[in-house]
């Protein structure tokens, strides 16, 4: 009967632990919100860190991704227009509808402009 009380907590031990790893290991909890974790995910590679466009699958591909902290791109541009370029695509940016659903996307774009529109 011990014994078994024994395997049992053990067994508990070894499932916390799993949990405590797989938590580890999740790349989301690296991020203090859903959406700055969502911008790393999908958009930085291209448009970077700090949104100048310099990220590294920009720069490697030669894309010429848009620079986000230029005033003009927010000016010349209305929110609309921003949201079907972020769900279609445009040129060499990629159509992200496939990947993030429409309220995603507003947040995205709410997050990338608070954060990177000077
Ligand atoms: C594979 C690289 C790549 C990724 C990933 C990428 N973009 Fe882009 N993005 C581009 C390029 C290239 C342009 C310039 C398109 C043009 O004007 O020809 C662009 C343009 C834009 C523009 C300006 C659109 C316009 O109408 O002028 C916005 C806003 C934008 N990206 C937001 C995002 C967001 C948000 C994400 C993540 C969900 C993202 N991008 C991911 C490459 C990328």
């Amino acid at each position: 009967m011990k014994h078994l009380l024994i395997v049992i907590v053990m067994i508990l031990v070894w499932i916390n632990g799993l949990i405590w790893l797989g938590n580890q290991i999740d790349p989301s909890n690296r991020y203090p919100s859903e959406v700055e974790y969502k911008y790393a995910r999908y958009c930085a590679g291209c448009h970077g860190k700090d949104g100048e466009g310099n990220g590294r699958i920009g720069r490697f591909k030669k894309l010429d991704p848009a620079d986000l902290t230029d005033e003009n791109l927010w000016t010349v541009h209305n929110d609309e227009q921003l949201l079907t370029s972020i769900r279609d695509g445009k040129n060499d940016m990629p159509a992200f509808h496939y990947y993030l659903n429409d309220e995603d996307q507003q947040q995205i774009l709410d997050y990338i402009k608070a954060k990177y529109r000077q």
